[in-house]
This record gives structure tokens, sequence and C-alpha cells, in this order.
């Protein structure tokens, strides 16, 4: 098994069950335009986030890390229409991009990217309405994982999802010696989970068109 055969593999269950329309394809070809990286969730992971949102009946959801709005997009399209989805982002260009991408998909009114460190902007959100969340999605700087995580698990409600991106890192979670932030902070974040009462956790390994990864899943106890 190879690159290319994941790749083929995820093209075609693209293609099968997780199509682009016109506002998913722009969000792709005008982020690739501005210089921003291809570090998307895949179109059918982007689907995956899509449908737990549903099966949950979410109505609010946070996420941390928008680059240009593609996986806000996959996100805030199974919400109902006064649904909301709050994004957060460091970087004013991709904040730039992302509210293009989200406007140009008619998304504009359910989706609000909050420009700034996330770790500065979450503490704003403890009073915002939207709040508790029904699904939190975290896909931004890896070293704050288990920051980030703390913070999901005070603004999810109970029976609420917590997912997080790219645990698995070609593997290199497993590697106890790593001085890589990334890996050390992803062991660190699967100790909190897995000692935490309040959350009933899986991860996934995943293959795909952006390499082999995994997410994790986290249910907050009722
Ligand atoms: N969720 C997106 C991919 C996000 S890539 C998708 O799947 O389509 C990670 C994003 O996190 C980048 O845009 C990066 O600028 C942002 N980021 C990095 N550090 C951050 C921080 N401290 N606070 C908020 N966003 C951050
Ligand atoms: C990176 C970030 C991501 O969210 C991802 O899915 C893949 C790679 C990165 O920062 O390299
Ligand atoms: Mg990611």
């Amino acid at each position: 098994m190879n690159q290319d055969r994941w790749t083929a593999v995820d093209d075609y269950l693209t293609d099968m069950l997780a199509p682009a329309d016109e506002a998913l394809a722009a969000a792709l070809t005008d982020s690739e335009a501005a210089g921003l990286p291809a570090i998307g969730v895949t179109a059918p992971q982007g689907k995956l986030l899509h449908l737990l949102a549903r099966l949950l009946g979410a109505r609010t959801i946070l996420e941390i890390g928008t680059l240009g709005g593609y996986s806000t997009m996959w996100l805030a399209r199974a919400l109902p229409e006064d649904g909301r989805l709050i994004t957060l982002e460091h970087n004013p260009e991709h904040v730039g991009v992302a509210r293009a991408n989200l406007a140009r998909a008619g998304l504009d009114k359910v989706a609000d990217v909050r420009p700034g460190a996330a770790l500065d902007t979450l503490p704003d959100l403890v009073a915002d309405p939207a709040v508790p969340f029904d699904m939190v999605f975290v896909d931004a700087d890896k070293p704050n994982n288990p920051r980030y995580v703390e913070w999901a698990l005070r603004l999810t409600r109970p029976g609420g999802l917590i997912v997080v991106d790219n645990v698995v890192r070609g593997g290199a979670v497993t590697d106890e010696s790593s001085t890589d932030p990334a890996v050390t902070a992803t062991r660190e974040l699967m100790d909190l989970v897995a000692r935490d009462p309040r959350l009933d956790a899986t991860a996934i390994q995943t293959v795909g068109g952006k390499g082999y990864d995994g997410m994790l899943l986290a249910r907050v106890v009722e």
C-alpha cells in the first residue's frame, strides 16, 4: 500500500460520496491561489465531520483552526438555519480567505470567523450565547491540543462531541522518545483524555489523499 493508492481511493470515494459543489471547489481553488497550505481535511473527512454534526443534531459548533474555511463549510452545512458556528483563526490572511469562501457559500450568517490566537479568544467564548457547544473540532497548532481539549471540555454540553484532527502523525504518536512538540503534545493529550472520567473516547487511524494520520473522537459523558 502506498500514497498513490490511498490518493486514488480517496478520489474515488470523494467522487462517489462527497463530491465538491461549486462553493467547496471554489474554496479550495481560492485558498490555493492565496498561497494557503493544502493541509485541510480531505473531502471524505469533511463529510465525516458533517455527518457527525448531523447525527448529533448539532445547533452550535466550535472550530479551532479555520485555514480557508473548508472544514468550516462541511460543518456549517450540517447546522439548521438558526444554527451557529464559531471558528478561531490566528493568521489574518487565512481569516480573510475563509470569510470570502464562507460568504460565497452563503454561510456567513451561520459561521463566524474570530481572529486571534485561540488561547486568547477562547476565554471570551464563556459568555457567548452559542455555549455550550454541541460539537468542537480542534485542528490548529498541535502543541496546544491539550489546552484546547481542556477548553473544549469547559465549553461542550454533556452528550456533545470533541473531535481532534492529526493525532497519529504518520505513526509518530507511538514514539516515546520524540522531541517533536506536536508529538509530545499529542501523547500528553492522549493521557489527559484517557484519564478524564468526563470523556469517553476513541481514535481512528486514517489514510487518504493527505497521507497517514488519525482523528480522536471524544464524547462528553452525561
Ligand atoms: N480546519 C482546517 C485546517 C486548519 S489548518 C480544514 O480542515 O480545512 C490549521 C490552522 O490553524 C491554520 O490556518 C493556522 O493559521 C491556524 N492556527 C495556528 N495556530 C493557531 C492559534 N494559536 N490560534 C488559532 N489558529 C491557529
Ligand atoms: C498540519 C495541520 C493540519 O491541521 C493537518 O491536517 C495537517 C498538517 C500542519 O500544520 O502541518
Ligand atoms: Mg488537520
